[in-house]
């Protein structure tokens, strides 16, 4: 049963479930139906002893009682399936009516007992091996003596033979139906199935490596619908990953192969004749350059992969955002010194956050290096930290070569560079703002960008601000 398929387990169930109330239906209804025409047939008895003890007082109890009579004047009790016998006070029979023909049906004894006392008796006997009858015996009484004993009779044949009938019918419907739902069953859990069906196949597909593949699933928003959604959902993201890293790998690769082209070409033009100790150390400072830069990627893509894995633990302390703001501003005004660009402070708005304060100091170097490489020279830039309802708003804006609306959803990507910045400054990996993007989010915070070509970019980043403590 656990191997077998969904489909035959679901249909099984449905019709085993199905049998069983079935099986119980049947049952209840054939015991209420035969209770039901049992009482049906005692009260048509007990109203035809009725009508006929009426008559017989009539005829003042004599034994002198003839059932033409009877009939004639209450035409009901002439009904074919009836017959009446009158007992004498010691129970022997003294008249009984012609549809009983010569049939000996005697008085029982606890029918006798009941009407000595008073007591009208029911009583189901078969005859002759054959038709079950119901009898009722009506004791008459004249004062306290006993006169006459009633009974009133009728065959139960039509009863059992209805009964038959009904379990007959019960017996061919209930399998029937049975069989019609198994099959109903069988059909409707395979057309609910073969979506899943579907789903496996593009899964094998995905599976053989090409996460192109989608489910082509109905888009309806039941239980498969929504897997085959989720489903689709995830493989987009676990492409786009893939591609993510395959062009990571390809980027790293990359990007340390230029320093350290540079380095082996720098050595081997110095190695190839004897130099002067000036030469030497010319190519060893440019050297040492290439170093600095191979070992920076080294350690941003060592910070990054631990980030991946979860392993970087950020702080969690109060901070003071405006004293390390300003902090940050003068080594700004250091690093802008070479490129002869400013940074000013436009307004900042004392504030808490609540973080870790060297990640914190990182964001915000990264952020104002990019501002300042970016410039021209000349250029100011300007940052501001306000509050905005919740959050603390860090502003740094620069009047330098701008980002095409292409590029701003790409600047976060690791590696990536637009064009214009490759040309304006060599410097630069394209890691920085993918630190930055993963500190604000590990903080809780968001980060935006706004800008236009040749005309300066603004970063804005929200952090949600502590409650400072008094
Ligand atoms: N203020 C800015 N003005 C114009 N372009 C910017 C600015 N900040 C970032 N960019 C663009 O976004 C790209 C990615 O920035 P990011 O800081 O990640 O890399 P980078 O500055 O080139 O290198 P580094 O890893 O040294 O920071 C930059 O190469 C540049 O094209
Ligand atoms: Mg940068």
């Amino acid at each position: 049963m656990k191997n077998a398929s969904i489909r035959i387990r679901l249909t099984l169930w449905y019709g085993v479930a199905l049998g069983l109330i079935l099986v119980i239906f049947a049952g209840v209804i054939y015991v209420v139906m035969s209770k039901a025409m049992q009482d049906e047939v005692d009260a048509s008895l007990e109203e035809a002893a009725a009508v006929a003890v009426r008559t017989l007082g009539e005829h003042r109890f004599g034994p002198f009682l003839i059932f033409e009579d009877l009939s004639q004047d209450f035409p009901e009790l002439a009904l074919l399936d009836k017959f009446f016998q009158i007992f004498g006070p010691a129970g022997q029979v003294t008249i009984q009516s012609a549809n009983i023909q010569s049939r000996e049906i005697p008085l029982s004894q606890t029918a006798f007992q009941a009407s000595l006392n008073g007591q009208a008796t029911f009583e189901s006997v078969r005859f002759d091996q054959g038709v079950p009858f119901r009898l009722l015996s009506v004791p008459i009484r004249h004062g306290e003596r006993l006169v006459n004993i009633l009974r009133v009779g009728t065959s139960l044949q039509p009863t059992v033979d209805m009964l038959d009938r009904l379990l007959l019918a019960l017996l061919i419907a209930s399998p029937l139906a049975v069989i019609v739902s198994l099959l109903g069953g069988w059909f409707l859990a395979g057309r609910a199935l073969r979506p899943v069906d579907s789903i496996t196949h593009a899964a094998q597909r995905i599976a053989a490596g090409d996460l192109t593949q989608r489910i082509t699933a109905p888009r309806s928003t039941d239980e498969i619908g929504r897997l085959a959604s989720t489903f689709n959902d995830m493989i987009a993201r676990l492409e786009v990953s893939f591609r993510q890293i395959r062009l990571f790998s390809a980027d790293a690769s990359h990007e340390l192969r230029t320093p350290l082209t540079i380095t082996k070409g720098e050595t081997e033009l110095a190695l190839r004749r004897p130099r002067g100790a000036e030469d030497y150390r010319k190519v060893l400072e440019s050297n040492l350059e290439e170093i600095d830069r191979m070992s920076r990627i080294v350690d941003e893509l060592l910070f990054l992969s631990r980030a991946d894995l979860g392993e970087i633990k950020l702080k969690q302390v109060p901070i003071q955002l405006d004293d390390l703001l300003r902090d940050v501003q003068q080594q700004a005004l250091v690093l802008g010194k070479d490129r002869q660009v400013e940074t000013v402070v436009k307004e900042i708005s004392p504030m808490m956050v609540s973080g870790d304060e060297l990640r914190l100091r990182e964001l915000f170097l990264n952020l104002i290096d990019n501002a300042i490489k970016y410039s021209h020279p000349g250029d100011t830039v300007e940052m501001s930290l306000v509050p905005n309802g919740e959050k603390g708003e860090f502003i740094v804006k620069d009047q330098g070569i701008g980002i095409s609306l292409e590029d701003q959803p790409r600047i976060f990507d690791r590696f990536y560079r637009t064009d214009s910045a490759r040309s304006h400054s060599t410097k630069g990996t394209g890691l920085g703002l993918s630190i930055c993007k993963w500190i604000v989010e590990t903080h809780k915070g968001a980060i935006r960008v706004q800008s236009m070509p040749n005309q300066g970019s603004s970063f804005t980043v929200l952090l949600p601000l502590s409650p400072s403590i008094p």
